[in-house]
């Protein structure tokens, strides 16, 4: 691909997985079009740029050299974390150093043509880009309607949904069909104040920027791009999913690993496997992993099961499982440390995703037509959750509250049965919808040139 003269584009990926996948594909979409991509990432968490050799990647330090001892980020799972504290910290943490870095980039000679940087970093990314005269674009990594949740939250404070109370966790919300009061995207953290002052700041952040770009489908969530588009007033370009633009943008190195998930893959019969994997983030009890454990062996289907580090933060959970149970499940499950979930769900073996609906795997469920046992655990997961189950209706709840190793079991045996009430048909219908987007004169392709052609705009 010819390159563009002159076309710098700067990306400033916040450092979790979830977060770091959308930005990377964006920056390959970009690449694909004829810019060059610099990403300027935290030491915190950082990418492994060998796996992405088409981009120039810069590390922002946030400590100084003999101070890491008071490094309030060191050492820490992520899992483990608070993390909207977390999230504080960070923003706190790189401020300045992101400031220097940026001036640095921009004083370097090739002209920067914009820097597109994560919603959650907030308006300090604003008064940044400002200072060095280069316009601002906001990637929003999770979908509309829980970014329209997100920006109800003051009103519905105000309206006494919050804080949550035990009592009202099944009440409609009758501001956010089809929401109810226990879908809220809310987290549990030491200090609610935190979780309003980050939410306030990001919707200020995105609605002073020159235009938000969105990992969504309009033919997904068109009404709640609509709505929040009327509250926004900066342009809006949904170009989701991102990962499906073009299969080779990513350079996914496949290891020993993977190769072994997708020759047991290989070995299974059409559609009998159930995928479990609850994302990058997400921490249970040990109590709940043991409950899946017993739930999936008891529910006699195939499983593939991705156990993360940090999955029970502080326990090493494969000697945790019980003595002779690996023995138990033969070669009917197979327990890995981490998957390349696009192949895993693209494989035909593949037939359910039991999931706790991060945005990420619930586009990439989609994307492959697999059908979903949701089980949220925080934040934007409990609305995408609530739009699988009720409104794009190719899943089924599974709450965590409701998690032992019975109701597991009965859940998982019941889904992998087609019940011919459609779930599998819509799941396809859905795919189709996406590809469609995706295709010439889709949506998506054309927000996508609507896209360069703004960034573009700015050079002039
Ligand atoms: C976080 C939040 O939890 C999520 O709700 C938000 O939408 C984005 O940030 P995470 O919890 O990691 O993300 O979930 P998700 O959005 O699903 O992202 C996980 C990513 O890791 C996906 O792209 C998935 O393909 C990838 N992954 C996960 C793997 O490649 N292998 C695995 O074994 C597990």
């Amino acid at each position: 691909m010819e390159e563009i003269r002159g076309s710098k584009i700067i990306m400033f990926p916040l450092p979790f997985t979830g977060h770091l996948n959308p930005m990377i594909e964006l920056a390959g979409i970009f690449h694909h079009r004829g810019f060059s991509v610099t990403i300027l990432h935290t030491s915190f968490n950082s990418p492994d740029p060998s796996r992405h050799p088409h981009f120039t990647f810069r590390t922002i330090h946030h400590n100084k050299e003999g101070e890491e001892d008071q490094d309030p980020l060191s050492k820490r799972e992520v899992s483990a974390m608070d993390l909207f504290a977390l999230l504080s910290v960070l923003k706190q943490s790189y401020d300045e150093p992101f400031r220097q870095s940026l001036a640095a980039e921009v004083s370097g000679g090739e002209t920067v043509c914009c820097l597109v940087s994560d919603a959650i970093w907030g308006t300090n990314m604003q008064a940044a880009a400002e200072e060095v005269g280069v316009p601002r674009l906001v990637l929003r990594t999770t979908g509309a309607a829980s970014f329209y949740a997100f920006a109800s939250l003051p009103l519905l404070r105000a309206k006494d949904y919050l804080p949550i109370q035990d009592s009202r966790l099944d009440d409609p919300v009758i501001e956010l069909p089809p929401l109810k009061v226990k879908d809220l995207p809310t987290i549990v953290t030491k200090d609610p104040e935190e979780l309003y002052r980050i939410v306030k700041d990001m919707m200020e952040g995105a609605k002073s920027s020159s235009g938000v770009i969105w990992n969504t489908f309009e033919d997904l969530e068109r009404l709640e791009l609509m709505n929040l588009s009327r509250n926004f007033q900066v342009p809006f370009f949904s170009i989701g999913p991102l990962h499906k633009h073009s299969e080779d943008l990513l350079s996914t190195k496949t290891n020993k690993e993977d190769y072994a998930v997708t020759s047991w893959l290989d070995k299974q019969d059409a559609k009998s496997v159930v995928y479990v994997s609850f994302g990058s983030v997400a921490a249970m009890k040990e109590k709940e992993f043991l409950e899946i454990a017993w739930g999936l062996r008891n529910s006699k289907q195939p499983f593939l099961w991705v156990v993360r580090h940090g999955l029970v933060p502080g326990v090493d959970l494969l000697e945790s499982l019980p003595c002779g149970f690996m023995e138990s499940i033969g070669n009917k499950g197979k327990i890995v440390k981490w998957a390349n979930q696009l192949e895993v769900l693209a494989h035909p073996a593949v037939g359910m995703f039991w999931t706790h609906c991060g945005w990420n795997s619930t586009l990439e469920s989609i994307c492959d037509g697999v059908p979903t046992i949701c089980t949220p655990f925080q934040t934007d997961q409990r609305v995408n959750a609530r739009y699988i189950v009720e409104v794009w209706r190719v899943g089924i709840m599974l709450e965590r509250s409701k998690m032992d190793k019975r109701e597991i079991e009965q859940v998982v045996s019941s889904a992998m049965i087609d019940k011919g009430d459609g779930w599998r048909e819509r799941c396809m219908a859905l795919k189709e919808r996406a590809d469609i987007c995706l295709g010439k004169d889709g949506s998506s392709s054309n927000n996508l040139d609507k896209l360069v052609t703004h960034v573009l705009s700015f050079d002039s």
